[in-house]
């Protein structure tokens, strides 16, 4: 790639629809944090950390995700991994973020949940001050944990609901279809709150037809396994219901071969609503431009695929019109 098309993407506006916080954490920060809190590291170095990222499967990944998280302990920690990612937005002109956070693998370890939501929503609230980076921020219950477990998180998280605006799904997906969170989700529909799954990423496309009927969600996360079911398509077609889709965790977690396999463009000129993301940048590789970068290499993305791309996260963005219509105008004067 000429260094001219790298900087045509690094420039190119973003949005990013599909993020988990835990998952931004890079090696030196999790170093950092760990010399900060006494906590003991299993690695030696960022070196070793680093080595140590070599996945063939989800449970692989979230093993190791799992265990970085336990350097994080107060509120600094919480804001300084937000602002951390932000900061890399900024630098890759990512203008507007709806991420993830897990707040059961913290809780779980006896920390507060609004030691969690307040360090994460004051990093967000000074991205928007300082670097002009708006945000929607979304709760994720992990799936291989148990409906209750979910139910006790929502109400834990009751006081601090303007903090975020919807509910996700996320952790171990074979075994754990979306349907076992039924209860909890209609709950949060009631509360107000708008639904998202993760679905189709190992699962099979079932999944996502139940995430979609069951969970009512307004958005599939990953669902590159749709593509096995001509209906599931032609329901995404018909209905718009966009995919987060990130091509440089579904070639880490061997969803895909290599990427010039990847079908995020394949369904994207199909008209399925298809949007880049980059899942757990710090754990598989890159950010949005460098996601970007690996279609463009790998699948010979065309500069009018890529805008796509990001109208199509701008449409299936949660903010209002209005911000839609900044955010598109922003797109097109680039
Ligand atoms: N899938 C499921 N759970 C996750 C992921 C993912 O890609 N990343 C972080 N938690
Ligand atoms: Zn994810």
């Amino acid at each position: 790639m000429t260094a001219a098309t790298h900087d045509w993407l690094n420039n190119l506006p973003k949005i990013e629809l599909h993020l988990h916080l835990e998952g931004s954490l890079e090696p030196e920060l999790m170093f950092t944090l760990a010399k900060r809190n006494n906590v003991e590291l299993p690695f030696e170095s960022v070196d070793q950390i680093r080595k140590a990222y070599a996945f063939s499967n989800l449970q692989d990944f979230l093993d190791i995700y799992y265990q970085g998280a336990n350097v994080l302990l107060v509120e600094r920690d919480f804001y300084d991994l937000t602002w951390a990612y932000l900061q890399k937005c900024h630098e890759q002109n990512v203008i507007h973020v709806e991420p993830f956070f897990d707040p059961q693998t913290h809780t779980d370890r006896g920390i507060s949940f609004e030691v969690v939501i307040t360090g994460i929503s004051r990093a967000l609230r000074d991205a928007e001050s300082k670097l002009g980076i708006t945000s929607r921020l979304i709760m994720c219950f992990l799936r291989h944990l148990s409906e209750e477990a979910a139910l006790d998180t929502l109400t834990q998280a009751q006081p601090f609901i303007k903090h975020f605006i919807a509910v996700g799904l996320d952790s171990s997906e074979k075994g754990h279809p979306p349907e076992k969170f039924s209860r909890v989700f209609e709950k949060a529909r009631e509360l107000g709150l708008l639904t998202v799954a993760h679905a189709g990423e190992e699962g099979p496309a079932k999944y996502i037809w139940t995430a979609i009927n069951d969970l009512k969600v307004s958005r599939v996360d990953h669902g590159v396994n749709a593509l096995d079911d001509p209906a599931l398509m032609q329901h995404l077609v018909d209905t718009q219901i966009p995919l987060t889709v990130c091509p440089l965790s579904n070639t880490r977690l061997c969803v895909f071969d290599d990427m010039s396999q990847h079908t995020v463009l394949t369904m994207l000129d199909q008209g399925v609503c298809v949007t880049v993301n980059s899942d757990d940048p710090a754990y598989f590789g890159g950010y949005m431009t460098e996601n970007f970068v690996a279609l463009a290499e790998s699948l010979n993305m065309t500069e009018e695929q890529a805008i796509q791309l990001v109208r199509n996260s701008i449409s299936a963005s949660f903010v209002d019109d209005a911000r839609k219509n900044e955010l598109l105008a922003l797109l097109l004067n680039d």
